[in-house]
């Protein structure tokens, strides 16, 4: 039987159609994967579905179990069963778990105040049901984005909804939290709820998915069970053509030493070290890929050299044989210094600026002339040399980044830093909810960086990608530096034995 039906959705936004005529169904009890490149119009089609998009806004049918659905927001959406997981977290950090999970439709007691008794409990047997040991009243600012991922889900399962979107949910979970989620998926598959996943990892889509709808420039192009296609069948329906390499490393010849750290160490309080006796040292034309597991220090390490950790440092870091004293970031992109964040809110864009202003943002200092006054005629040329190389999907280069999907805005964030020109660029989860076709194109990026002689540093939880591009792959664990393998000797087998060394 047929649970969800949406038929010949249209939808627009000033200058764009970001939907043209999508239909797709999926079936009770079914986890349905929801796939396409940036920008292709996978969240907006799951916000029309959920109410954040009313009725009236775009064109087209959504049926429930054959029922027409017109919802004028999210919380008639909610009340048909329908809830969503955003790809950007939606919690509020100043109130606890229960206010959260409750927000809007708090129990009431009798006399009309708010039910806290009930509303605690309810919260706590949600908890107790997803294993997860927090307190209805922890406030939402203690957890880390994983656990606010599961709090998000319990808010889902506590409005009973019998279709479930989720948006990127793992974008920011450790394993083991991907692990926990994936079982609640399947629970609450076996109870009938009907789930549609987004994401751009396939293993993900592989391991959770029934079946499979692809999404391009805002089309539906077709479905599929998750059995009967390949992966390269998959992506070449994403992106509309073969990609042949998925990573396209190429040959480099290391040259002089450009970044070299000499017992670096970072304490957290006085007896506790975070980083512990690092010795790195950087080549030009070299991609050094840092492996490790979640909390190896990886992200510690990075932050601290380019002085944004906040924390006192012991050792010597020397930048083309000079030694510097990076205190700030300020102080780190003088050096020479980029450093593109797995977290493009916190620290890479200023989302109230359009991508042109985005892209310049660091680099405003080399496009000013000497008494300061900034090249308009350079800076537009630079916004526009990037949305091409990256093929980001905008409207034009003053297009608010607030308006580009996700990816996309990831793109602006490794426009800006790419454009310093940095000596030393280095990428943590730099390919964080790009679609795999653009992947590629970024790899691409990282070559003509090497081959023009910069050095470059990639953290990534994607073993295939610090395989694939890694001219090494130093191995961290428990703050310190576990090992080093050679790129013909690395393998996810001797990458993995290195990060638990000790564990
Ligand atoms: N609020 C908005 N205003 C203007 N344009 C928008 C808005 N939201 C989305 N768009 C545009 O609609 C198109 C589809 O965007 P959408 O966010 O649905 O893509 P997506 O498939 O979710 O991509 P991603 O994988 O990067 O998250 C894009 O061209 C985007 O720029
Ligand atoms: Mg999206």
């Amino acid at each position: 039987m047929i649970k969800l039906e949406m038929k010949d959705i249209l939808k627009e936004f000033p200058g764009v159609r970001a939907l043209n005529d999508v239909t797709f169904s999926a079936n009770r009890g079914e986890v349905l994967a929801l796939l396409g490149e940036n920008g292709a119009g996978k969240s907006t089609l799951m916000k029309i579905l959920s109410g954040v998009y009313p009725y009236g806004t775009y064109e087209g049918d959504i049926l429930v179990d054959g029922q027409v659905c017109r919802f004028a927001n999210t919380r008639e959406a909610e009340r048909a069963g329908i809830a969503i997981i955003h790809q950007e977290l939606n919690l509020i950090h100043g109130l606890s778990i229960a206010e959260n999970v409750f927000l809007g439709r708090e129990p009431k007691t009798k006399w009309g105040t708010i039910d806290w008794k009930r509303m605690h409990g309810e919260t706590q047997a949600l908890l107790d049901r997803l294993h997860l040991p927090f307190h209805p009243t922890h406030l939402v600012s203690t957890l880390s984005v994983g656990q606010q991922q599961m709090i998000e889900i319990a808010k889902a399962i506590s409005i009973q909804a019998q279709i479930l979107v989720l948006d990127e949910p793992t974008s920011a979970l450790t394993e083991s939290e991907v692990q926990r989620l994936f079982d609640v998926i399947r629970e609450l598959r076996r109870e009938g709820v009907t789930m549609i996943y987004i994401s751009h990892k396939m293993d993900e889509i592989e391991a959770i998915c029934d079946g499979i709808t692809v999404l391009r420039d805002g089309s539906s192009v077709g479905s599929a069970r998750i059995g009967d296609v390949t992966r390269n069948e998959l992506i070449a329906m994403m992106v509309g053509r073969d990609i042949s390499q998925m990573f396209p490393k190429a040959e480099s010849v290391p040259g002089d030493v450009i970044l070299s750290v000499q017992n670096y160490s970072v304490k957290k309080s006085p007896d506790t070290y975070l980083l512990q006796d690092i010795n790195l040292d950087v080549r030009a034309g070299e991609v050094v890929g840092l492996a490790g597991l979640m909390g190896a220090g990886r992200t510690e390490l990075v932050m601290s050299l380019f002085g944004a950790l906040g924390l006192k440092a012991e050792g010597t870091v020397r930048i083309s044989g000079t030694r510097v004293n990076i205190q700030t970031p300020r102080d780190a992109i003088q050096a020479g210094l980029a450093l593109v964040t797995e977290d493009r809110k916190e620290s890479g864009l200023v989302l109230s600026m359009n991508v042109r202003e985005n892209t310049s943002l660091v680099s405003l200092q080399t496009l000013s002339s000497r008494l300061g006054k900034l090249d308009h005629k350079r800076e537009h040329g630079l916004a526009a040399r990037y949305i091409e190389e990256l093929r980001t999907k905008t409207p034009s280069a003053e297009t608010n980044v607030n308006n580009l999907s996700g990816g996309n805005q990831q793109k602006v964030v490794l426009a800006k830093w790419l454009a310093t020109q940095p000596k030393v660029l280095i990428l943590d989860e730099p390919t964080r909810g790009i679609d795999v076709g653009a992947k590629v194109e970024i790899y691409q990026l990282i070559n003509q960086l090497t081959q023009a002689g910069h050095a470059v540093i990639m953290i990534s939880s994607e073993l295939p990608e610090v395989l694939g591009m890694s001219d090494r792959i130093v191995v961290m664990a428990e703050g310190r530096v576990a090992g080093e393998l050679a790129r013909a000797d690395a393998t996810q087998e001797s990458i993995m034995k290195l990060a638990t060394k000790g564990a």
